[in-house]
């Protein structure tokens, strides 16, 4: 609230060709206390309030070398709230609601009447000073809203990279334990962020799936050494132990709030589904499998033909398009989500660059 000082010193500009007039308006409201007052002739009170903002501004209409509505005309390119600081003085009523029209606040009616024009000057500064208050107001407002909202940025983005640390540690983790190394889980990063871009997925799920689906082995941590390192030729036994990495997968990346940890969760579990229902570990098919997983299968398939295994040499792109596309003893496009095959047929290029691009 303003205080009755507030009102007292508010900065007040008086506008008459008449110095008599001038005169006489200053002298009342100074014997009423008020303290900052400007006269000014016509011609000076747009550069004036320009400069100073006057608090009010009182404009007699009735002036030789200038018309009152002009300057009113002049200030509303100052003030573009719409209602002028301005009370008018005026001897025609008919005047008044046109000065208000143009967007005078107030008018004193001529001949003058103390009372009336000390009453009007101070209710037009009170809501003038209240209307200050409020615009202040509203500035502190809305920094403390931005600096509240750059804090939660800046906290959410401390909370993601710590996520992403954490993600980073335990794929380390898992590579430690297998043949590879850390280019296989990176260049899965970005054949899924390629695929899924081009497969028109939204943003989260584009950047989820880059940090989600190098996670796809880390259930390997739990298997024995002397199981996962083998050279070649799983007894059944080994084999259904090395089955289990999916489920520990799951396991181990739990039932988390990250949506990085659940699409790793989700895509551990089901990265060895195929389409056709002959995967594991639980031999779901079609859409039943999550869409991540399809989209992470056929780019941990191309990854390991690519590569050198205890089983077979690395293959070249050429024939390891040739094996997606028409299948060998391993593979079989029927693996495959049709769509996400297709996709791939049409874009295996990218494959291969980013295999170069990422090579050991
Ligand atoms: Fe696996
Ligand atoms: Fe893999």
């Amino acid at each position: 609230m303003n205080s009755m000082q507030d009102i007292l010193e508010a900065n007040i500009l008086i506008v008459n060709d008449s110095k008599a007039d001038l005169m006489l308006f200053e002298q009342i409201l100074r014997g009423a206390g008020y303290s900052a007052i400007t006269s000014a002739n016509p011609c000076e009170v747009f550069a004036s309030h320009l400069k100073n903002r006057y608090d009010l501004i009182l404009l007699d209409l009735q002036m030789q070398n200038m018309d009152g509505f002009e300057i009113m005309k002049r200030l509303r390119a100052i003030e573009k709230e719409g209602c002028l600081p301005v009370i008018v003085i005026t001897s025609y009523p008919e005047e008044r609601s046109l000065a208000l029209k143009e967007g005078a606040s107030d008018f004193i009616s001529k001949p003058i009447e103390i009372a009336e024009v000390l009453a009007r000057v101070h209710n037009m500064l009170k809501v003038r000073l209240l209307h200050h208050i409020l615009l202040n107001y509203n500035t502190i407002l809305e920094k403390e809203v931005q600096k509240k909202t750059l804090d939660l940025q800046l906290r959410a983005a401390d909370l993601q990279e710590g996520y992403l640390e954490t993600i980073f540690t335990m794929t380390r983790a898992a590579e430690l334990k297998d043949e590879d190394t850390g280019a296989h889980v990176k260049r899965i990063s970005y054949y899924s962020r390629e695929l899924a871009k081009i497969l028109g997925m939204d943003e989260k799920f584009i950047d989820t799936i880059f940090y989600a689906s190098p996670m796809h082995d880390i259930g390997k941590i739990g298997i024995p050494d002397c199981i996962l390192l083998k050279p070649c030729g799983f007894v059944a036994d080994e084999w259904k132990i090395m089955q289990e990495h999916p489920a520990m997968g799951e396991k181990i990346l739990g039932d988390s709030k990250s949506f990085y940890l659940k699409m790793g969760s989700e895509i551990a579990l089901n990265h060895h589904e195929r389409w056709d229902g002959s995967g594991y570990p639980n031999g779901i098919k079609g859409e039943d499998i999550p869409f991540c997983a399809r989209i992470m299968n056929i780019c941990d398939i191309y990854d390991a033909l690519r590569s050198k295994r205890p089983y077979k040499p690395a293959f070249d792109h050429q024939k390891t398009l040739e094996i997606i596309i028409y299948g060998d003893s391993r593979t079989h496009p029927k693996h495959f989500d049709p769509l996400i095959l297709d996709v791939f047929k049409r874009n295996h290029q990218l494959f291969c660059d980013i295999f170069d691009e990422y090579e050991a």
